[in-house]
């Protein structure tokens, strides 16, 4: 077995086994922030990453990715369903984003998580060098950071939370969270992108586990595990190129000629998720029709909202809802060769998603509760040209870094309307200088940025965060 010296460990590998229309096996870039930042700077790191590759039974031989080793973990139909579309997706993913959706607490699904985590802490156990660092990602591993310390003492282990880590008040309806803010807190270093969430996992540490908290240190089971905010970011020299490619130019030109040239080209980016305000945003354009500050003739929305957890039924229901509302949007107020709305649900490759960000005049972004949303970065880093207006919801990680955008509350439909307006409206001059200054800022907080902070923060000999390009 090859063993490497930083093993990290997500739920999904950064390629997606999904079957293509003839029923054969395609491997794809897995969809979702977490893969897109991490294979950006693990691509070019010797390094292992233990994951799923999308699939049920057993796993695939994998190539190597440039330097980077994959090692997947199986999971079979049942496992599927407890760990990843039950336990992980419909209890803590709704609770952890304020519970916009009702959380769902499923007795039988505790066992299999609980399962599916020691598998993947045996599969990084076995892969990690003697000394190694194994970093640890997101809510569907929660369990991984003490599984792996009981197994190999020897490691140092990180854990990274993508999503938001909710108030002491929501946490606390969680059955077995006790087991799951230990089982977090097995690791060395507990990181988050706000600061808010270290201090709600200080205060329900002290509470639940009867911790010592000492600035970011918790002190419990007798070992000492230190917290921070560490704000994940993007490729931002890749997508800088991407979207200066000639080929991506003339593809956003041509995308801006598809769309009938409209004055106006609004555009959101989502996967098809409750989380993601998306709702709320149909909700406010159709009105800006219906009062006529908005003509179909001059203006359209482009909603791509890529297929997500497509067996959880909350995620079915949405995409009925939303199906309907953009057919009853597209009935009431669209033309012939002229639809109000383009809705688009599916994958896209980074150039095709490169050239829309291009062509967007203002990128919508409204989610009720994200972690970070990178979509909304990528619009700012493919935006060489200075132009475009990015409204964003205040409700994510991105808006306490990107303070230039025009930042909203989506549930406030008229403010939500108004913005959207503001953002329409505004003067080229003002939108060059709120871009340049959100620019500016993702130039200094890359994702390799993000990486080398976490590692050093990790590693104070400084060794991990060399490895990286
Ligand atoms: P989340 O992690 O909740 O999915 P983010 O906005 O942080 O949300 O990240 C979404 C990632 O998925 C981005 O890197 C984005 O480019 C990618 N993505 C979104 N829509 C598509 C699509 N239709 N096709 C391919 N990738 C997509
Ligand atoms: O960012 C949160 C997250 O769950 C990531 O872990 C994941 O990459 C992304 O959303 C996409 O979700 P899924 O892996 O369920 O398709």
């Amino acid at each position: 077995m090859r063993q490497s010296s930083l093993v990290v460990i997500a739920n999904r590998l950064p390629l997606d086994d999904s079957a293509a229309p003839d029923g054969a096996c395609e491997w794809r870039r897995s969809p979702g922030g977490l893969a897109s930042a991490l294979h950006a700077i693990l691509e070019q790191t010797p390094a292992t990453w233990v994951g799923w590759g999308g699939g049920v039974g057993p796993a695939p031989a994998l190539p190597d990715i440039g330097s980077l080793r994959l090692r997947p973990v199986p999971l079979t139909e049942d496992e599927l369903r407890g760990y990843y579309e039950g336990f992980a997706n419909s209890t803590l993913w709704p609770l952890y984003h304020d519970a916009v959706q009702q959380p769902t607490f499923d007795r039988g699904w505790w066992e299999t998580y609980r399962t599916v985590n020691q598998r993947f802490a045996e599969a990084a156990a076995e892969v990690a060098e003697p000394g190694a660092a194994v970093w640890v990602q997101d809510y569907h591993l929660q369990l991984v950071p003490g599984m792996l310390r009981e197994l190999r003492p020897d490691v140092m282990i990180g854990f990274f939370m993508h999503v938001p880590f909710p108030p002491p008040e929501l946490y606390m309806q969680l059955p077995r969270r006790v087991e799951l803010l230990r089982g977090m807190l097995g690791a060395d270093l507990v990181g988050f992108q706000r600061e808010q969430a270290a201090h709600n996992v200080a205060q329900l540490a002290v509470k639940l586990l009867g911790a010592e908290v000492a600035g970011d240190t918790i002190t419990v089971d007798g070992r000492t595990v230190h917290t921070g905010a560490f704000p994940v970011s993007i490729d931002v020299t890749e997508m800088r190129a991407l979207a200066a490619r000639p080929d991506v130019v003339t593809q956003a030109e041509q995308l801006r000629d598809s769309l009938g040239r409209p004055k106006r080209v609004l555009l959101s980016v989502d996967r098809l998720d409750y989380t993601k305000g998306i709702e709320h945003r149909l909700t406010a354009y159709r009105e800006l029709l219906r009062d006529g500050h908005v003509k179909v003739r001059d203006t359209v929305l482009v909603q791509v909202a890529v297929p997500s957890r497509e067996r959880v039924e909350s995620y079915r229901e949405l995409k009925d809802r939303i199906e309907a509302e953009v057919g009853r949007i597209n009935g009431e107020f669209g033309r012939v060769g002229e639809p109000a709305i383009h809705y688009l649900n599916q994958p896209f490759s980074r150039s095709q998603l490169a050239a829309l960000y291009r062509t967007a005049d203002v990128m919508v972004v409204t989610p009720l509760r994200d972690g970070m949303n990178l979509v909304a970065k990528e619009f700012v880093a493919a935006r060489e040209d200075g132009a475009g207006a990015l409204v964003l919801s205040e409700f994510t990680g991105a808006a306490a870094e990107l303070a230039q955008a025009f930042l909203v509350n989506p549930h406030d439909v008229d403010g939500l309307k108004d913005t959207l307006l503001q953002a329409m409206e505004t003067d080229p001059a003002d939108l060059r200088a709120r871009m340049s200054a959100m620019r500016q800022h993702l130039a200094d907080h890359d994702i390799l940025a993000w990486a080398r902070a976490y590692l050093s923060a990790l590693d104070h000999t400084g060794r991990l965060a060399e490895s990286l390009p």
